[in-house]
């Protein structure tokens, strides 16, 4: 879904960013911007500074930034499309109907719809709960410990023992049966007719991340197969790619979340302060899930059951959270069966301490390894070494594959040099990754050559940003072209065609991307440090420097690509030009 250019724009404009950041942070005006605590990483004095002249915000402690819509989208967890949604309501713009094929507005119709039948449904079986037909269900979540506040948190209810009550109140409601059929709410066979899907059972809605309900689980009351049934997928309700409790968990800010098995452990978590807890919906932890979490956090936390099965569980889920990039860690259980059980024996404080210790997943799936072998036995244990070492080279990094080994050794008393020799001739063995090396030396390495380039690219457009009139004085000399990253280049264009046109504005530019990432690198481009240069003299040494390093830069990058970039051989000799020139120029910085 795209808005047009000119209307992110006007809803940019008429949402002044100081404005909008003091409604979450307190700011102070210094100098020409305003100063608070980072609402993104901890700090104690202030380093997020926002200034209404750029319309722009940047932290130097943590490199977060950007413009209003990239920290509507930062804090609230929201796509970019959400935060222009919101703007837009905030300064009362109406946006522009996107157009949609008739097929397409018959299909998000007949989605509207099955939403519109489940939130039906989920106010029915929350009254049912209340009702004494659902005395049974009410006490049995009283019985699990669940306060009143709660159980209308979640939204949880009860389904009655009646097997068609649902679909006459449905239809009475005005529900075509076709309709409830597809929302999975009830079926049909020829002898029975219509009957609900849910009877008997506690009900528990399942929110997306916009708090829609798009399908339930329900827990038999007593014992009774299956213990949880669950709606089945439907056009609103895909199992793989929504989590129970993220409605909530989205805005927990507690810098990691946790994964749970069940239901009762998300709600049983947010009732004891855990609101950062979800659920996958009754299968299992898919790479959807873990992609749809790589939105919030980058430390997800497993509390998985401690028996064998959820042992198996969370294997899997760390196999899935590595491949999603993410970084998993263990919490243990003991002497507990779940979360649940924890929470109600040993309370929150000991369940935090549980938070703060959880086990790197790799030293986890280590020991549960162990278990597979008998150390006793000589053969075995050189088995179980082998297959640490096979593990060991999943990891690319050196220094990543160097800190767990040296982990591992040192917890299985192996040796940290005959381990590696190990690593060393299986990895050779298999080609699975390169030989380990040894360590360099512990100098620091100087920045990289494109460190550098980067660098003075940052500079110099962090410097025509703030001082837009110097773009006239230079256009001679630098053109977009030699911004030699492709983001940059980007920003360059659009920059100097915006000022050449006489409306520079940038923080409009960082609306021409939509990742956040993409938007707090773009604002970490008008944002770089200058250094304190005083006198007049020194600021104009300064500038032509940085000028000049980007030509000489960009002179190195087009040669070194003159075969594979038909207009390289235009920039080398441009460049070579430029620089010539700017040897005999004095650029003045009045
Ligand atoms: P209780 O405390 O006994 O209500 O269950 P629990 O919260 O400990 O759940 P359990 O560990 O038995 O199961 C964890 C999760 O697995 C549940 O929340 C369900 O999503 C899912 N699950 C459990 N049993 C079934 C089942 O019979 N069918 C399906 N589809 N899912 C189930
Ligand atoms: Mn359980």
């Amino acid at each position: 879904m795209r808005y047009p250019d000119e209307v992110i724009e006007e809803i940019r404009m008429k949402n002044d960013i100081v404005d909008v950041i003091s409604g979450y942070v307190r700011l102070q005006k210094k100098g020409s911007s305003h100063f608070g605590l980072c609402p993104f990483h901890n700090e104690k004095s202030p380093s997020f500074s926002v200034s209404g002249g750029k319309q722009m915000y940047y932290c130097f402690g943590c490199g977060a930034g950007g413009n209003v819509f990239t920290f509507i989208m930062n804090y609230e967890n929201y796509t970019f499309a959400e935060a222009v949604k919101m703007l837009a309501d905030r300064a009362g713009i109406r946006l522009p109907e996107i157009e949609y094929s008739e097929e397409m507005k018959r299909k998000e119709n007949y989605r509207a719809r099955l939403l519109e039948v489940n939130k039906e449904a989920a106010k029915y079986f929350y009254y049912q709960l209340r009702a004494p037909q659902g005395n049974t269900g009410l006490k049995y979540l009283q019985g699990r410990q669940l306060s009143e506040e709660t159980i209308r948190k979640f939204g949880l209810g009860f389904s009655n023992k009646t097997s068609d009550d649902l679909t006459l109140y449905l239809r009475q409601k005005g529900y075509e049966d076709k309709l409830i059929q597809d929302a999975g709410l009830a079926g049909f066979d020829e002898k029975y007719g219509m009957h609900d899907k849910f009877w008997n059972r506690v009900m528990y809605p399942i929110q997306d991340i916009n708090h829609r309900v798009i399908g339930f689980g329900g827990r038999v009351m007593g014992e009774g197969n299956p213990k949880y049934l669950n709606s089945p997928e439907t056009q609103i309700f895909d199992k793989s790619r929504n989590l129970y409790g993220l409605n909530f968990a989205r805005t927990a800010r507690a810098g990691n979340i946790i994964l749970c098995e069940g239901y009762m452990d998300v709600i049983s978590m947010h009732q004891a302060g855990f609101s950062q807890a979800v659920a996958s919906l009754g299968t299992a932890f898919t790479p959807g899930q873990a992609s749809l979490l790589r939105r919030y956090t980058e430390n997800v936390l497993l509390a998985y059951d401690s028996d064998d099965a959820g042992v198996k569980a969370a294997l899997r889920a760390i196999t899935i959270l590595k491949e999603a990039g993410l970084t998993g860690r263990v919490i243990s259980m003991t002497p507990y069966k779940d979360p649940d059980e924890f929470i109600k024996n040993l309370g929150r404080e000991a369940f935090q301490e549980r938070i703060d210790s959880a086990e790197n997943s790799f030293i986890f799936e280590v020991r549960m390894l162990e278990r597979d072998y008998d150390l006793k036995d000589p053969d075995q244990k050189t088995r179980f070494y082998k297959e640490i070492a096979r593990r060991l080279c999943g990891f690319a990094e050196e220094v990543e594959r160097d800190n767990y080994l040296e982990a591992v050794a040192d917890k299985y008393h192996i040796g940290f040099d005959n381990l590696r020799k190990l690593v060393g001739s299986y990895a050779a063995q298999t080609g699975l990754a390169r030989p380990v090396e040894r360590p360099k030396s512990g100098v620091k390495a100087k920045n990289t050559p494109e460190e550098n380039a980067k660098k003075i690219q940052k500079l110099l457009l962090t410097w025509i940003t703030d001082e837009p009139s110097l773009y006239g004085k230079i256009r001679k000399y630098i053109s977009a072209r030699d911004f030699t990253l492709d983001l940059y280049r980007q920003v360059a264009q659009k920059l100097f065609a915006d000022i050449e046109n006489g409306n520079y504005s940038p923080a409009g530019i960082i609306s021409m991307f939509e990742e956040e990432e993409e938007q707090r690198e773009v604002a970490s481009i008008f944002n770089a440090r200058l250094e304190a240069v005083n006198t007049r003299q020194e600021r104009e040494k300064a500038f032509r420097d940085l000028l000049t390093g980007v030509k000489k830069n960009s002179l190195k990058y087009y040669s070194e690509n003159l075969g594979r970039d038909i207009n390289a051989l235009n920039q080398v000799i441009e460049a070579k030009r430029a620089l010539e020139e700017l040897e005999k120029t004095h650029i003045s910085l009045d």
